[in-house]
């Protein structure tokens, strides 16, 4: 069975935890130069339908360092940039590549193409997820705090794509979420719904930012205008008045919380500089981390070598 890397929902805590321990096992072993091949001679493709810096650098060096190919494809000069139908795509470059990522609008574009796909599928980034990112978080809450089982973690902003996977990674994982989001700006229903079944209790929502970073050991913020959205960037800048992270805000968490951002970052928006540059922020390891659980993620869907990693695959 191919199993693709769509959402967090589709895998068990186990699974996840696995794919964070073999992410810590390929950091160790690039930074000590140990060859770790495990994607030897396989190719993946790499579409992008909206801009990246993280995503596509990090997913291309760590295919080349697994020692595979990434296969750059922004949708402009492929055919399914002049609409050449998802579920056709997906089975040709099946013919040809051994995994695909794909970031875009719509989660029913991963999905699609993942219907049609006989290789594993990754997403990259969709408007309502964003799962490789709330991984490499993970990844860094677990370097900086030996762990996350136990933690306060709170996001401040919107609703988005972010928001989303943290609380399908809080019930997964079994952490506490607290969210702050201004009216309007909620995350998504379903979601928030399915979460709730999943976890009672452990995640809620709150129109008082101060309320959501008090005591919290992990805050995570994000911009107020996601891709796609840029048109609403005034009318956002309203609504977000009060949701910057800034060292007041900042005042009110555990001396020791480390601040989280996906980047890119809107300085002086919903984050401060002094933030962002000040002693609680990992945002640069956070970044990092795109490159190892990436690289853990694909080889667990891909190889065929990872041991316990890949366990699960049918
Ligand atoms: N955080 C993130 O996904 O960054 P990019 O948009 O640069 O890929
Ligand atoms: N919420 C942001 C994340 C960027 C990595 C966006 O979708 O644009």
């Amino acid at each position: 069975m191919t199993r693709h890397f769509l959402a967090l929902h589709d895998y068990t805590k186990g699974e996840l935890d696995s794919m964070l321990a073999l992410a810590a096992d390929l950091k160790m072993k690039q930074k000590s130069g140990i060859p770790h091949r495990l994607l030897d001679g396989k190719t993946v493709a790499l579409i992008f339908e909206k801009a990246s810096t993280r995503t596509r650098v990090s997913f291309e060096v760590g295919v080349f360092q697994l020692g595979g190919h990434g296969l750059f494809m922004p949708s402009g000069s492929s055919q399914m940039g002049r609409g050449e139908p998802i579920k056709d795509s997906a089975r040709v470059m099946s013919r040809y590549c051994d995994g695909v990522m794909i970031r875009t609008f719509g989660q029913e574009i991963v999905d699609e193409f993942a219907k049609y796909s006989t290789v594993p599928v990754i997403n990259g980034l969709t408007d309502l997820f964003h799962p490789c990112q709330i991984m490499a978080d993970l990844q860094t809450v677990i370097e900086h705090k030996g762990g996350y089982a136990g933690l306060k973690f709170a996001w401040i902003g919107d609703g988005n794509n972010m928001a989303n996977t943290w609380i399908e990674a809080a019930a997964i994982f079994g952490f506490e979420l607290r969210l702050a989001c201004p009216n309007g700006y909620e995350p998504d229903q379903k979601v928030m719904a399915w979460a709730e079944a999943k976890a009672p209790g452990l995640i809620s929502l709150t129109n008082d930012p101060q309320v959501a970073v008090a005591g919290a050991d992990v805050i995570n913020t994000d911009v107020w205008a996601s891709m796609g959205q840029e048109a609403e960037q005034k009318e956002r800048e309203k609504a977000f008045v009060g949701y910057c992270l800034d060292d007041a805000l900042l005042s009110l968490a555990h001396p020791d919380c480390i601040v989280l951002h996906c980047l890119p970052a809107h300085r002086g928006e919903e984050i401060s500089d002094s933030v962002i540059e000040g002693k609680n922020s990992v945002v640069w390891d956070e970044a990092e981390n795109r490159l190892h659980i990436q690289k853990a993620i694909m080889a667990t869907l891909i190889c065929c070598k990872c041991g316990d990693a890949v366990s699960y695959r049918g």
